[in-house]
């Protein structure tokens, strides 16, 4: 079990915990993720390390309220205490040139640590911020820390550019960019039409996957995903994948498979 030492709220129904954590903060890497339970009988959910402080022994975690276990861990205050377990692979961090990090909506936040680990790499990191508005664009700051250029989209046009995060990436492509890599997190659709964008460019692209999980452990086979046609593992082999090679319509299919009980639960 782990403190709480803070809680902030970086918009509406976005909320950012840091917890006591000294042994995961000395081991995390960029990309990897924890399990996290809002009661001890409760479901677990893995959200992204979104920053980490192996001085202080802390860890950073953001989500938004939108299932029942992430409105239970937005009830939680500071001082309140919640079960935390270290896992996935960390990203792949090394030197690949020019490397566009895109995130969209809370998916930022998983983002950042990589784009942070890949320009003390020695990349030149251009980063793609998207939100549906103004208030809910997030961690403009620290992107634009780990960025040499930061372009910020939202879907009404209220803050940065009008449009999606795909369409500053179009542009990007059409006028000749020079991009090594492309590193996505987001909504599983962001993620696809990404992967689609760069697929005929030949631009390698990484998607981080957020599965439904169970056990995370590698053991039930709940957090499946068909890569290149083979069934992986994102609990344990995951959650960074090639974009081009993941069947999207499936994990699609599979996100949707708890939605009515997902319902009745916030219902009840
Ligand atoms: Fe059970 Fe990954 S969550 S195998």
């Amino acid at each position: 079990m782990f403190k709480i030492i803070e809680k902030t709220e970086l918009a509406p129904k976005i909320v950012k915990l840091v917890i006591e954590a000294p042994q995961v903060a000395k081991k995390a890497l960029p990309g990897q993720f924890v399990m996290v339970m809002a009661q001890e009988e409760g479901e677990r959910i893995p959200l992204t390390i979104a920053g980490c402080d192996a001085v202080k022994g802390t860890i950073d975690i953001v989500f938004m309220e939108i299932g029942k276990t992430t409105v239970l861990l937005g009830k939680m205050r500071e001082g309140d205490f919640v079960p935390t377990l270290l896992l996935g692979t960390p990203s792949r961090i090394e030197k690949f040139g020019t490397v566009v990090c895109i995130g969209g909506g809370v998916g930022v936040t998983a983002v950042y640590p990589v784009a942070m680990g890949l320009k003390k790499a020695g990349n030149l990191v251009i980063g793609i911020v998207g939100a549906r508005k103004k208030e809910l664009v997030i961690f403009e700051k620290e992107m634009k820390s780990a960025t040499i250029a930061l372009k910020i989209g939202t879907d009404d046009g209220s803050y940065g550019i009008k449009g999606f995060v795909t369409d500053i990436l179009k542009e990007m492509l059409e006028v000749g960019t020079h991009i090594d890599l492309v590193y996505a997190v987001g909504p599983l659709p962001m993620m696809r039409a990404v992967s689609n964008l760069t697929k005929p460019y030949g631009i390698k692209t990484l998607v981080s996957l957020n599965p439904i999980m169970v056990d995370a452990t590698g053991m039930c086979g709940a957090c499946r995903v068909t890569v290149g046609g083979v069934t992986r593992l994102c609990c344990v082999e995951g959650p960074d994948f090639d974009g081009h090679l993941v069947d999207f319509d499936e994990l699609a299919k599979r996100q949707k498979s708890y939605l009515k009980e997902e319902k009745e639960i916030m219902n009840m």
